[in-house]
């Protein structure tokens, strides 16, 4: 079984611990300030999430909510990604391959960011992908706030320097090089990006901005909605160089999912793949939207993440014991595969009670929407996220309730390749 979220590794949950000091070093706040910085979270959560329609652009630009995002919103975030990033083969060898493939400028492979914020997407590279502080990659960080852009710069610097990597040539005695490179770039980004990229990137990111760019596209209009993810899907693909990779990441709730949704299909209608986190993309049962759709999303523990994050969350009455998310990882080049003798499938649920005393829980897989069942200790070892692998059976039943084909467990035949 392969887990789409395995826990933080050592060296990961190290950097996440270095990562709250780096911001109080980077942007210490009088005591005044840090009794009311519950408080300020707590009100820009509710303006990214209940009070959206009235949310202004420019909160990045407020230095008491950019204060409140960078030490509550980009840690969390961080460890979203963190447990998702080492999943999703970004690894060395893939950027090697895509160096030699892309056709990218020598020595640099170049890994582009949309609304990009305080990094946040760097930062947790170089907090959970520690393997590639060797390899040179270039970042092009594009927002439309200079001084999240700004913030997030000196606080990389800060995280780099703590572990001993400085940023640019001049070498001291105990420092490396950092091999990054960060650029940031301030600019809107609609329809076009007006900003002269060469398009070369092997992975071209949007982590937590679609839901904020198309937040003004009312609920019911799903045409409109489907129209945007078709228009940001292309300007995506045109940043990509021929084997680039996308990216795209957003909180697990219904309305993010349908974006998502609907970009899956654009990209699949523009040649791509679909790499994760589906098996089967053109039989999505996972619509999202409207009451009553299933969505994807994935809720990951939070169990790793640093006690002090933990505390402030506790203190600003938002307590985490899990973290949503939606995703969607498309790549130019692909090969398609054939139905084969194996079915592979993915757990998008949790367990719930099936009547003879089993459990069940739905997964995706080749046949589409499908519900595993079998008792108990069986089913409980099937974690959210995990992809696995069984012999096709020869017959597969479908449920009545919700239209899945059934895939039973505990069937001897089934040779579980896990
Ligand atoms: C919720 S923050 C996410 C930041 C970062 N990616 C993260 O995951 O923490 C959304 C970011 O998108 C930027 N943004 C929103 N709409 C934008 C647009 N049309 N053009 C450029 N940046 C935009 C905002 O300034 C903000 O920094």
């Amino acid at each position: 079984m392969n887990l789409l979220f395995p826990p933080l590794s050592d060296a990961a949950s190290g950097g996440m611990e270095k990562l709250l000091p780096a911001i109080d070093a980077a942007f210490p706040l009088k005591q005044r300030f840090l009794r009311e910085l519950p408080k300020n979270v707590a009100r820009l959560s509710s303006l990214l999430t209940k009070e959206r329609a009235g949310l202004n652009c420019g909160y990045m630009s407020d230095p008491v909510l950019l204060n409140a995002y960078l030490r509550y919103f980009l840690p969390w975030n961080v460890f979203r990604l963190s447990r998702l990033l080492p999943s999703l083969s970004l690894d060395a060898v893939s950027f090697d391959m895509a160096l030699g493939r892309a056709g990218a400028p020598a020595g640099a492979v170049e890994i582009v960011d949309l609304g990009s914020g305080p990094l946040t997407l760097p930062i947790a590279f170089w907090i959970a992908l520690p393997e590639l502080r060797a390899v040179p990659l270039r970042f092009i960080c594009v927002d439309q706030s200079d001084a999240a852009l700004n913030a997030g710069k000196k606080l990389f610097s800060e995280l780099t320097a703590r572990d001993g990597m400085v940023e640019n040539t001049e070498n001291t005695e105990n420092a490396k090089n950092c091999v990054w490179q960060i650029k940031t770039r301030r600019a809107a980004i609609g329809e076009r990006l007006l900003i002269n990229f060469a398009a070369s990137a092997s992975l071209v990111c949007a982590v937590n901005v679609c839901n904020e760019m198309f937040q003004k596209i009312p609920q019911a209009d799903t045409e409109s909605l489907s129209a945007a993810a078709q228009k940001f899907s292309k300007l995506l693909l045109d940043l990509a160089g021929g084997t680039g990779r996308i990216l795209v990441l957003e909180p697990g709730a219904p309305r993010p999912a349908q974006f998502l949704h609907f970009m899956r299909k654009a990209l699949i209608d523009q040649g791509c793949g679909i790499e994760a986190p589906c098996f089967a993309p053109d039989k999505c049962p996972m619509r999202g939207g409207r009451r009553g759709h299933k969505w994807c999303h994935f809720n990951v523990d939070t169990n790793d993440a640093p006690a002090a994050l933990h505390k402030l969350s506790a203190k600003a009455l938002l307590p985490k014991e899990k973290v949503t998310l939606s995703f969607l990882l498309a790549a130019k080049k692909f090969r398609k595969k054939a139905a084969g003798r194996l079915l592979n499938a993915r757990v998008i649920s949790d367990a719930f009670l099936l009547p003879e005393n089993k459990l069940g829980r739905y997964a995706c897989s080749e046949e589409g929407l499908t519900l595993i069942r079998g008792n108990r200790a069986l089913v409980e070892k099937y974690r959210q996220g995990s992809s696995f692998q069984v012999e096709r059976p020869s017959m597969m039943p479908r449920d009545a309730k919700s239209g899945a084909v059934i895939l039973n467990l505990e069937d001897a035949a089934l040779a579980i390749n896990n």
